[in-house]
């Protein structure tokens, strides 16, 4: 098991509604603002997630769909200008004036979500991860990012994390309310386990939701320049462009591994019964498969 030798300033966390937020980028008005005033319009795409469950891998594809495979746009514009998240301050001063068609990210709980989103026809595109895979993803991320508080051991990290003490609250929260829409026209959901298993199969059912056609070599396009390879390489997605005030970049990037099953190399025997323990407590009534159930 890892554990952390360095010290990181101390960073305090916002609670709106009880759920915890990484108060330099998120404010208690963005978020009133995002939840009760932001208008959903009917060609908006949405990207929800849990952080660390394949963000900007999805707004990578969904960039590059946009664009029917050519990255120029991807290559010269940052993620969050591409694809700005509305519960920041920033984020949504960028999402109130991009041009429609508009690609949007949140990791917001459901219940905090813009209401307006109910009366829209604004589509959701709902990526989840394996959540030993997002610990460890989430507990190395914490080490770099300057917003997230110091994870401290593994050990401790992933007690935080079950209980929902941490950076948007509980992923057993987040994945309940949001598939509470599985089965609404509007929203579709995939894992980062399907992505990465099948990349060309996944992207086809992403173009069919949202009604874009794309000609197979335009698909293999959007396949090579959303790999981790690429993406790695892709300045304007890979974040060496966030400042080094928000990201410690001697300590890692942000395209850590990309990989499945990483949870193996970090848990022990009792840690990962534990986990399953808590799992299937809390998951009790969900009447979804997962592919790491
Ligand atoms: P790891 O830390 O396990 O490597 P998010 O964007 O929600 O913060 O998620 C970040 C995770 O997605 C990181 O996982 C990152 O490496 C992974 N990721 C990003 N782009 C990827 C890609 N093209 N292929 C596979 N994994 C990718």
């Amino acid at each position: 098991m890892s554990n952390s030798s360095f010290t990181m300033p101390s960073v305090e966390y916002l609670s709106y509604k009880g759920v915890p937020f990484p108060h330099v980028a998120v404010t208690e008005e963005s978020l009133d603002q995002m939840e009760n005033e932001f208008r959903f319009l009917n060609d908006d795409v949405a990207i929800v997630t849990y952080p660390k469950s394949g963000t900007i891998w999805m707004s990578e594809i969904l960039g590059l769909i946009r664009q029917k495979g050519d990255p120029a746009w991807t290559h010269s514009l940052p993620m969050w200008d591409r694809s700005p998240w509305i519960e920041t301050s920033l984020g949504l001063k960028i999402a109130l004036r991009s041009p429609p068609p508009r690609v949007l990210c949140s990791h917001v709980q459901f219940q905090l979500f813009p209401k307006s989103f109910l009366q829209s026809n604004a589509k959701i595109i709902y990526t989840l991860r394996n959540p030993k895979d997002v610990l460890i993803s989430f507990y190395y991320f914490s080490m770099l990012s300057r917003l997230f508080k110091d994870p401290g051991t593994l050990e401790e990290f992933m007690e935080e994390f079950l209980s929902g003490n941490v950076a948007y609250g509980s992923w057993f929260d987040h994945v309940k309310g949001w598939m509470a829409l599985k089965g609404r026209p509007n929203f579709f959901y995939i894992t980062y386990e399907e992505l990465w298993q099948d990349l060309r199969g996944s992207v086809e059912k992403i173009c069919h939701f949202l009604g874009k056609e794309l000609n197979s070599q335009q698909i293999d396009s959007v396949v090579e320049y959303a790999s981790f390879r690429k993406m790695k390489e892709n300045k304007m997605s890979n974040f060496s462009l966030i400042p080094d005030h928000l990201m410690d970049h001697k300590r890692g990037t942000f395209m850590r591994k990309g990989i499945c099953g990483d949870w193996k190399n970090h848990l022990t025997v009792p840690q990962n019964k534990y986990f399953d323990r808590v799992y299937q407590e809390k998951m009790w009534g969900m009447n979804t498969t997962f592919p790491w159930d």
